[in-house]
């Protein structure tokens, strides 16, 4: 870590280059603009300044050309400052499909973190250089933020739903993490730092240290534990192939099982009813922790084969059918 004095933080992602450029071209046209007005101001001043005690002022004529001029420039301007930071805006915030999963908890006051090889580890954060990486992140008590000024990523991290940045690291070397949201005493202690290391280096610590089990394999061990194994697939929706694709519900919506639907589906299985089961799962709310809720989702996304049996039988349910 350089701690020369710098006005910004390093550039180590693909999002801080220009996220930079943006953030500079910002700082100039504001600059140019105070500096204009209040050059304007003091010229005007000693300019149009009462030179006698009775001087009354006179309009010169019409001027509307000046009004066109500062209302169109500024237009123009805003529109292009709009357009470039929407850009970057949805680029942040689309994730790429490869994107390797980093799994977050906050809590007061740490950061858990578990990667996808089942290696925990917590107020630090190791990554490879050049590879994309999604974080997916969510809160056991408070608000927090995930917060790496040397990436350009800072999100809001919620208790009961899921927040996600991404970034691809572009320069080896160690970084400060962040919480950005004040979360209470020892908010300021919640930090840590982001390691980024070529990808060999980081295959081998993942794979070694301290690991626990793989998402999937805790996931689909919770699966069979929960009983989630002895519905889904006969008088539950099987969850073959269900990640990224649409469901139909049962008032007609369709939508998109993704993280999100996959763990309100779990807690609170009555808001969205998949079209042609019946509302029979208990919710789990309480019951599991949100790093096994990411574990069953992990393995819900690792399911390559039908669930047994498929497909699911006939419907509406009757009494016989049921075991
Ligand atoms: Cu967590 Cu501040």
């Amino acid at each position: 870590m350089n701690d020369a004095f710098r006005l910004s933080p390093e550039s180590a992602s693909n999002l801080a280059g220009p996220f930079e450029h943006l953030f500079i071209t910002l700082c100039v046209i504001t600059l140019i603009i105070t500096l204009g007005i209040a050059a304007t101001i003091v010229y005007y001043s000693v300019r149009y300044r009462r030179r006698h005690p009775g001087d009354i002022g006179v309009a010169t004529g019409d001027h509307r050309w000046m009004e066109y001029t500062w209302t169109v420039i500024p237009l123009v301007v805003f529109l292009i400052i709009f357009v470039w930071s929407t850009v970057q805006y949805v680029n942040m915030s689309r994730p790429p499909a490869n994107a390797m999963i980093i799994q977050v908890v906050g809590k007061q006051w740490m950061w858990k973190l578990q990667h996808p090889s089942g290696r925990k580890e917590i107020d630090e954060l190791h990554v490879p250089l050049g590879i994309p990486v999604k974080l997916q992140m969510t809160s056991q008590d408070v608000i927090h933020s995930f917060y790496i000024p040397a990436f350009r990523i800072k999100q809001d991290v919620v208790p009961g739903r899921y927040s996600e940045e991404w970034f691809t690291a572009t320069k080896l070397g160690e970084y400060h993490l962040f919480c950005a949201e004040y979360c209470g005493t020892s908010h300021a202690l919640m930090g840590g730092r982001v390691v980024v290391m070529t990808p060999g280096d980081y295959q081998k610590w993942a794979a070694s240290g301290p690991l626990d089990e793989r998402p999937e394999a805790a996931g689909a061990r919770l699966f069979a534990q929960y009983g989630c194994i002895s519905c889904h697939g006969q008088q539950a929706p099987s969850l073959y192939g269900i990640f990224g694709h649409e469901q139909v519900m049962d008032d007609g919506r369709r939508v998109v099982a993704d993280e999100a639907y996959l763990r309100e589906s779990i807690l609170s299985p009555r808001a969205k009813i998949v079209a042609g089961f019946p509302p029979l799962m208990p919710s789990y709310q309480g019951q599991l922790s949100e790093e096994q809720i990411f574990d069953l989702i992990a393995y819900i996304k690792s399911i390559d084969t039908p669930l047994p049996p498929f497909p699911p039988p006939p419907r509406p349910l009757s009494p016989e059918v049921r075991p």
